[in-house]
């Protein structure tokens, strides 16, 4: 019989996971949060808290075991996705695992294989954007052909202000890391080289980035370009521009109303990807316990968070040579026929 509610574990109670704690528990239907781990317990506490109250683990393999957890939502740091999401696919439990899917190519690639191995989809990765309406307007205009065929993908990724030094892997893996997924599934097609520039925070942190710029190739011919600012200063702001062969679409992030006051017009600017994306998380966990209960995964796919990775990579290649770089995509299994 299918199951009406999903009981869920949450791992990691940070301000990510502190987020999808709150929206899984007030804004998502059918979804129940039963156990909690986080290597600190006053937080894991209080996000308990927050949930009406679940069981507190210190270990995440013992969460991940628990009888009563039927899916399981990874959103420790970047380091440990890889490993906790194979523990999942091996208890067989569905898992939304925060971008990204791994650090590195191999650790992801065992991911494919243990899904391919399982024959079943299980994994879906925090690529939250598919679930914003202002991409995916922009994707459907898109994909109608109203503007031709698409010819160039242009995104702008300003963060906020973090005070801290950014290696160029850290920028790429974590943040870029978006914009990568946004290109692929908004264009339909997989990246096939990528030339990095950037700007160090300082000349003596040669391998830190201020701000990166990435040109892409993609296979079908079409161009890209993504532009990421670690540290904009001024709030947060993410917006794509799909160029097609007869007009442009475009998202317009700024959706605050116009005030004008004191001679100033002005606009208020969202602080982070927590307001921006505000709509498009509560989506996002909505249609994973909707899959769940379908039994059938959607969204963006492990093969998603394989692809993004391999193109990071290379990126991260391209940075540090100083020259444009192939992406060695190896052929996409069959369980990923539906997936970007
Ligand atoms: N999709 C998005 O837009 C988005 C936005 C922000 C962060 N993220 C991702 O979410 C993840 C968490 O980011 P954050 O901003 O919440 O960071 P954070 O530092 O606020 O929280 C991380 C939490 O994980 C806990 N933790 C550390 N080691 C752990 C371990 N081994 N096991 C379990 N918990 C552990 C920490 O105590 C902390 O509570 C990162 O992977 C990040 O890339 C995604």
């Amino acid at each position: 019989m299918m199951n009406l509610t999903v009981n869920i574990g949450v791992i990691g109670t940070g301000g990510m996971g502190g987020r999808h704690a709150r929206n899984l528990t007030d804004a998502v239907a059918a979804a129940n949060i039963v156990a909690i781990m986080d290597v600190d317990p006053v937080r894991a506490q209080q996000v308990a808290d927050r949930c009406g109250g679940a069981t507190l683990y210190t270990d995440a393999d013992h969460l991940i075991a628990d009888p009563d957890v039927d899916a399981v939502l990874v959103a420790a740091p970047d380091r440990f996705h890889a490993e906790l999401t194979h523990a999942c696919i091996e208890a067989g439990k569905p898992v939304l695992c925060e971008k990204p899917l791994a650090a590195r190519e191999p650790e992801a690639r065992k991911i494919i294989d243990a899904e391919v191995a399982l024959g079943e989809r299980l994994v879906q990765v925090g690529f939250m954007r598919q679930y914003d309406p202002a991409h995916m307007g922009a994707k459907q205009i898109s994909d109608r052909g109203d503007n031709g065929r698409a010819l160039v993908f242009r995104s702008v990724h300003m963060n906020p202000a973090k005070d801290e030094i950014r290696p160029i892997d850290d920028v790429i893996t974590n943040s870029v890391i978006h914009d990568i997924h946004s290109a692929r599934w908004i264009m339909g097609a997989e990246i096939e080289s990528v030339y990095t520039s950037y700007i160090p925070f300082s000349p003596f942190q040669p391998k830190s980035a201020r701000y990166v710029m990435i040109q892409l190739q993609f296979r079908n011919g079409a161009l890209g370009g993504l532009e990421c600012n670690a540290e904009a200063g001024y709030g947060y702001e993410v917006d794509v521009r799909i160029t097609g062969e007869t007009g442009v679409v475009q998202t317009n992030s700024l959706q605050s109303p116009i005030v004008r006051h004191n001679n100033v017009r002005s606009q208020w600017i969202e602080e982070d990807w927590l307001q921006r994306f505000e709509v498009a998380y509560i989506n996002e966990a909505q249609a994973w316990v909707q899959s769940i209960i379908d039994g059938e995964a959607t969204g963006p796919s492990a093969w998603d968070g394989y692809m993004s990775i391999l193109v990071a990579d290379a990126c991260i290649r391209s940075a540090k040579r100083g020259q444009p770089v192939h992406v060695h995509a190896p052929e996409k299994p069959a369980l990923y026929r539906n997936s970007t």
